[in-house]
């Protein structure tokens, strides 16, 4: 039985989103603004296309899997054209990898998103899983070898988070010397409102970042040990968490022996208490240089749902940023000082981040606030279209337009009329 839809209307444009952001293979994010394949990004734009081509949403896996490092990293983007109208380009990262690529990975959504596509036709996916499966198997282990050393997983830059500027890394930002850096011509300012985008100081941190992985030939060891920037971070713990899962119950499925993951599984979960702040009532970021919190909660910390960590303060805390805003989750605490309703990862609600929060907190038997929140985010799709990201108060657009994973995730989850399903 299929489920009602919202608007046929809409579900066309936001196939025609998909269509349109295909550059053969990939999907961009957005025309213009990101002009590349971006891994997370890809992994939802698969969902989407789950929805009405199968095989194309195994081929956006394919292609960004085929980027991966030999020491099993999938980098965060793939450069698979120049692309002037973008900053930093591989020139800056010069990491000498075939496709050019950048040196940090994304939160690995990939296990998560090929499971949900497997569940729409097992059949029609099971030599794509098989033939995925062991380079999904070696990004994994990547994480776990490069990423894991102090139990939860560690970033290398904000970008490796895919929540570039939210408050929860400020406090890492800090340490980090963005003066040297040069001269730069930033590109985004040119595609958006500067005012909705990351501020000079912090950008200028980004590229010094860049910088340092460059020196030192992307050596992630060094990189982890001596890089300016190393941070705890709850969002990646929890969608890490989720994909080991998901990707153990792949390999099950497949007759492999999964031990290995569900040993990493274990010893992650076993790691997330490390991350509870007792004082803001959450799982925060940790600047593991320092061994401090960030003293900020953000959307991050209720991807637990996803990855089955629960308790009644978490309860509680998400109705407490929930209830001061209006339309989804917001990226940051609207309560908190910095706080900014449309400066990207700062406070503004995203689609994608409220798609997955809501697949933990349904998993979890949390209907009603699953269904308030695929409610919540459809309607500021009704109302505005296939925008990046939302001002969580007034429901304004912002950032980029027809952008793929909204498109996608409407078509899987935000346009549905109502989510009854007992699964994701
Ligand atoms: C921004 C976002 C990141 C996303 C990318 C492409 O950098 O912060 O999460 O992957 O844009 O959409």
């Amino acid at each position: 039985m299929t489920n009602p839809r919202i608007s046929p209307a809409l579900d066309e444009q936001a196939r025609a989103i998909l269509r349109g952001n295909d550059r053969g293979g990939y999907t961009v994010p957005t025309d213009g603004l990101y002009p590349y394949q971006w891994n997370w990004d890809s992994a939802f734009a698969a969902w989407g296309f789950a929805t009405f081509d199968l095989d194309r949403a195994w081929t956006e896996l394919d292609t960004l899997f085929s980027a991966q490092w030999d020491d099993g990293m999938v980098p965060h983007i793939i450069f698979h054209k120049p692309d002037p109208g973008y900053f930093p380009g591989p020139d800056v990262w010069g990491t000498g990898k075939s496709p050019e690529t950048s040196g940090i990975s994304q939160p690995p959504v990939a296990a998560t998103m090929a499971r949900l596509i497997l569940d729409i036709d097992a059949q029609a996916g099971r030599d794509r899983i098989a033939a995925l499966y062991p380079k999904m198997l070696a990004w994994h282990r990547w994480w776990r070898d490069y990423r894991c050393g102090s139990g939860v997983v560690a970033i290398t830059h904000p970008w490796e988070s895919g929540r570039d500027n939210c408050p929860d890394w400020d406090i890492g930002m800090r340490n980090v010397d963005g003066s040297n850096v040069g001269e730069y011509t930033r590109r985004d300012t040119g595609h958006v409102d500067p005012s909705m985008r990351p501020g000079k100081a912090d950008y200028d941190r980004y590229i010094a970042m860049v910088q340092f992985g460059r020196e030192c030939g992307w050596d992630q060891a060094e990189i982890v040990k001596n890089g300016p920037f190393l941070m705890a971070d709850p969002g990646i713990t929890f969608i890490l968490l989720r994909a080991h899962d998901d990707l153990a119950a792949m390999g099950r499925t497949l007759g492999h022996d999964v031990s290995e993951i569900e040993g990493w599984a274990a010893d992650l979960r076993a790691a997330v208490p490390s991350i509870w702040n007792a004082e803001t009532r959450g799982y925060d970021a940790r600047d593991l240089k320092t061994g401090r919190f960030s003293g900020r909660i953000g959307s991050a910390a209720f991807l637990a749902y996803l990855a089955g960590v629960e308790s009644p303060e978490l309860d509680v805390r998400m109705t407490e940023l929930w209830d001061a805003v209006r339309y989804g989750f917001p990226s940051a605490d609207p309560a908190s000082a910095d706080f900014d309703p449309r400066r990207y990862w700062r406070g503004p609600s995203w689609p994608v981040v409220n798609a997955l929060m809501a697949i933990g907190l349904k998993d979890r038997g949390h209907h009603a606030a699953a269904e308030r929140l695929r409610r919540e985010t459809a309607e500021l799709i009704e109302a505005h279209g296939f925008f990046e990201y939302f001002d969580p108060i007034d429901g304004t657009p912002c950032g980029g337009d027809a952008f793929t994973w909204t498109a996608a995730i409407w078509l899987t989850w935000a346009g549905l009329a109502a989510d009854t399903k007992g699964g994701a």
